[in-house]
């Protein structure tokens, strides 16, 4: 397998930003369509999707409407100057079938009952002609601080878990960790398995009759809503739900940065927490995911080359400009008393331990025979860690809890 070749570094550039604004123009004269587009090419902030020559007033119409919902543009410019009448209807129909879709009038006539109308039939913007560069900026920032603002109101959280080296427990820690989140918390959880091929996470969950996968969805990035999600995911009797990897071997795919980025962002909306388990190997997949979440959690046993990796990859995340605390690193198997001690660890990581997970083989394994995580006895100390843990998350004691003593198993620092 070839993950390594499609790794991305930052010297290699950054993927284009989550907030850039696709555009879709209707109508629009000679002019002005050549103005936007040499705008556009030197604004970061939004690219053209099309540019049509219709209105959409009529029944006939439905075909260039259908196209417009497959586009799904931020914004669509509507020229009103041709023929405001169905200007205004076509706006209509943007603002019924594309409630996301924020609609621009262009025109140039600026009498204020023309205005009012088009206000009226859902214009959020009226570009006077010639539309000015400052002008354009001016009504795109609006759009993108408005969506940036609901993004953040309906967004959850994502939670991404890094083995710093293979085998060091992400997926059992990720599995363990969205139960928890589903069942002890009752918060609306997702676990995406992002393996390539031959993913951990549906066995260790006995989950056994999925038809498809994350790679399917993401090869529908185009198509998604909510209806269209529940075909793929599977749910566990813990009330998590899953998106699990393809279990064959056979050619792995492929997932652009900018997919990944719509898929991650739709997933926060529908849900409270979206735990995903990442493999190790920092593919174009995997940075997305690092990209966008909210922690990661670097997955590290107590052993050298495990800790040497740590640091590496600490290096690796310092390049970009991620918040101080967004990555954390996790000591699991951790044992009291072990060959290399807290201090030690910490020195070599330069970073605080944020959390130890105890080793406890047969409780893990326990839970992974029983294809359910929250078969960990209630009283060992890896439930009490991981109960810990969530709750930190949500902020929230689950009822019959005690706090953990700090130290033992649990939180060390950021
Ligand atoms: N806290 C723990 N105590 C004891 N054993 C553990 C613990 N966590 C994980 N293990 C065991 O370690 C092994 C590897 O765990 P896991 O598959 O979760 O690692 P991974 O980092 O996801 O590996 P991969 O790189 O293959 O995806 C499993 O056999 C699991 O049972
Ligand atoms: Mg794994």
């Amino acid at each position: 397998m070839d993950h390594e070749r499609k790794a991305r570094t930052p010297e290699r550039g950054r993927a284009p930003s989550v907030d850039s604004l696709s555009i879709a123009t209707l109508c629009l004269d000679t002019d002005s369509a050549e103005q936007i587009r040499s705008f556009l090419e030197s604004m970061p902030l939004a690219q053209l999707a099309t540019e049509l020559q219709h209105y959409l007033a009529d029944e006939q119409d439905s075909v260039f409407v259908d196209r417009l919902k497959d586009l799904k543009p931020d914004i669509c410019i509507i020229d009103f100057d041709r023929d405001r009448e169905k200007a205004s209807r076509t706006a209509e129909r943007i603002r019924e079938v594309l409630t996301e879709t924020a609609i621009f009038a262009a025109s140039s006539k600026s009498q204020p009952d023309f205005i009012i109308r088009a206000m009226r039939s859902g214009c959020s913007e009226y570009l006077a002609k010639p539309v000015g560069r400052d002008q354009l900026l001016e009504a795109l920032a609006r759009v993108g601080a408005r969506r940036k603002e609901k993004r953040e109101l309906a967004s959850g959280q994502l939670l991404a878990f890094l083995s710093a080296k293979g085998g060091t427990g992400a997926t059992t820690l990720s599995i363990h960790l969205a139960a928890h989140l589903a069942r002890n918390q009752g918060r609306r959880t997702l676990l995406v398995d992002l393996h390539p091929d031959l993913g951990d996470a549906a066995i260790f969950l006995a989950l056994t009759r999925h038809q498809y996968h994350f790679y399917d969805l993401a090869e529908n990035a185009h198509r998604l809503d909510s209806d269209f999600l529940q075909g793929f995911v599977v749910r566990h009797p813990s009330g998590l739900d899953v998106l699990p990897a393809p279990d064959g071997v056979d050619s792995p795919r492929h997932v652009a940065t900018d997919a990944m980025q719509r898929i991650l962002e739709f997933l926060r909306g529908q849900y409270e927490f979206v735990v995903v388990d990442c493999f190790p190997a920092l593919t174009e997949e995997v940075m997305a995911v690092i990209d966008m979440a909210d922690q990661v959690f670097l997955v590290a046993t107590p052993e050298i080359p495990a800790l040497r990796n740590v640091a590496r990859h600490l290096e690796f995340m310092g390049r970009f400009d991620y918040p101080r605390d967004k990555v954390r690193v996790v000591i699991n198997r951790h044992m009291k008393g072990g060959a290399i001690t807290d201090a030690q660890i910490e020195k070599a990581i330069r970073k605080n331990i944020y959390w130890k997970v105890p080793n406890q083989y047969n409780e893990v394994i326990r839970a992974i025979n029983n294809g359910d995580p929250l078969s960990v006895s209630p009283k060992s100390d890896l439930m009490a860690s991981l109960t810990e843990w969530t709750a930190s998350l949500t902020g929230k004691q689950p009822q019959g809890s005690k706090k953990q003593e700090k130290g033992m198993f649990g939180f060390l620092g950021g």
